[in-house]
């Protein structure tokens, strides 16, 4: 075993995650030593609430408010920031490596918006940014892109990857109660935030859809360009129709690269409701967890799946990092795995399509008079506009009722020609409600 002294580390933050971090390297030191080949000790933390931060870690820990003080510390080799946001959180991590000291961050929200900015400044300092947290937690999904994948040329990937909204919709499908309701018992539980909005409007996905986007295609990170859609105006009668057809709404984070008829590649970066068809396993993900699933060329389908949030689980994926860097410290920054898979000066200007650009299948739900004639003006409109229906329901109007539910799903068919059609549905006199359109796919 190694005689060298521990790698010093300092943590930005001992809330939930910075606890589990201690935790786990003190409980798991002499298994971790062997991987690492050298000890690893967290020397210093920075948070706000000191007393609290000091009985966690006792007194061998030197604790402080002063996270720019840790930062700026010749002391300490390692920084784990785990503030989250990308206010104070950007400059302490750009102030981290300005000093020379690698950094571990579970910071979605920072590297999704500043990723660039930062991962250059690590580059010209020749440190690294280690983020397997940042993205569904505990499991290992930015090891599997950036090592264990890298033959391949990545065809897509589709995430579970928010737990707080994969809980809802589970809730919503199993006991049929509303969004809003669902959401205040998510609350009560202590699964969604006070304020949920990020994870609840997909913003949260977005930011981890725009990291794995970037690793798995070799791209500059681009969250401006990612479309987010949450589920905030999702009716549970669009899920219960959904289950009759076969199929399951799930939040998925999708980046998928696409073959344009001018014969360039472009690549589809979008966060919305999902319809997935039941029989996928990625289907049966229900309450927290967090699943992606990667298609590559040579392995074909991959599906990674654990808890995407939590003290100890996150923390794993903290730890993870530090022995990575522990492992590397020493290495040729040459020799490193980069930071977004890619080596920082082959990253491709691959185009972002708009969503108007986007393939896929769709459902269309619309509330229609029970009369002759309608259902065919509707088909009429998709055959005009080249959009071949896969499926239709219509469901039985109730005694004395002179309306009722029309749902329709189509084939694949691009995005800009389905909101043509959908202004032209809702133009007739027999269609009486807006169209409910949510996006499908097969997956396969
Ligand atoms: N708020 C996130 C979720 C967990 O609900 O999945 C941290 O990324």
């Amino acid at each position: 075993m190694s005689t060298q002294s521990p790698i010093r580390v300092g943590l930005l933050g001992i809330g939930t995650v910075g606890s589990g971090a201690y935790t786990v390297l003190t409980r798991n030191q002499a298994e971790i030593m062997r991987r690492a080949g050298r000890g690893i000790a967290i020397t210093h933390v920075a948070d706000l609430n000191v007393e609290r931060a000091r009985q966690l870690v006792g007194a061998d820990v030197s604790v402080s408010a002063d996270a720019f003080a840790l930062v700026r510390n010749p002391d300490i080799d390692v920084v784990i920031e785990l503030i989250g946001g990308y206010g104070v959180a950007r400059e302490l991590v750009l102030e981290a490596i300005a000093h020379s000291k690698h950094v571990v961050t579970a910071n979605k929200a920072l590297l999704a918006t500043h990723g660039n900015e930062i991962f250059r400044a690590a580059a010209d300092k020749g440190v690294m940014v280690a983020f397997e947290a940042a993205v569904a937690g505990g499991i290992p999904i930015i090891k599997a892109l950036r090592e264990g994948l890298t033959a391949n040329r990545i065809e897509w990937i589709a995430g579970i990857i928010n737990g707080t909204t994969n809980f809802i919709l589970s809730e919503m499908r199993d006991k049929g109660l509303p969004f809003s309701q669902v959401l205040a018992e998510a609350q009560r539980l202590g699964y969604a935030e006070a304020d949920p909005t990020f994870d609840i409007e997909g913003v949260d996905a977005a930011h981890k859809a725009t990291i794995l986007a970037a690793i798995a295609f070799g791209i500059p990170v681009q969250f401006d360009r990612c479309h987010v859609e949450g589920i905030t105006a999702l009716q549970s009668e669009d899920i219960r129709y959904a289950e009759q057809l076969g199929y399951r709404i799930k939040l998925l984070g999708i980046a998928r690269r696409r073959a344009l008829a001018n014969g360039t590649d472009g690549l589809e970066l979008r966060v919305h409701p999902t319809l997935i068809p039941s029989r996928r396993l990625i289907a049966s993900v229900e309450g927290a967890m967090n699943a992606v699933w990667v298609k590559g060329d040579a392995v074909g389908h991959t599906m990674y799946y654990g808890k995407g949030a939590g003290s100890e689980p996150t923390a794993s994926a903290v730890i993870a990092d530090l022995i990575d860097v522990t492992r590397t410290f020493s290495a040729d920054p040459g020799h490193r795995v980069p930071a977004l898979a890619f080596q920082p000066e082959s990253l491709s200007d691959i185009r972002i399509l708009p969503m108007s650009e986007v393939e896929s299948a769709y459902y269309l739900r619309m509330r229609v008079a029970d009369e002759p004639g309608v259902l065919a003006d509707v088909t009429r409109i998709l055959a005009d506009l080249k959009i071949s229906i896969d499926a239709a329901l219509q469901r039985e109007a109730g005694e004395g009722e002179s309306q009722t539910d029309f749902i329709l799903l189509t084939h694949l068919a691009v995005e800009g020609r389905v909101d043509e059609a959908i202004g032209r549905i809702e133009a007739l006199p027999t269609v009486l409600s807006k169209v409910v359109r949510l996006r499908m796919e097969e997956l396969s």
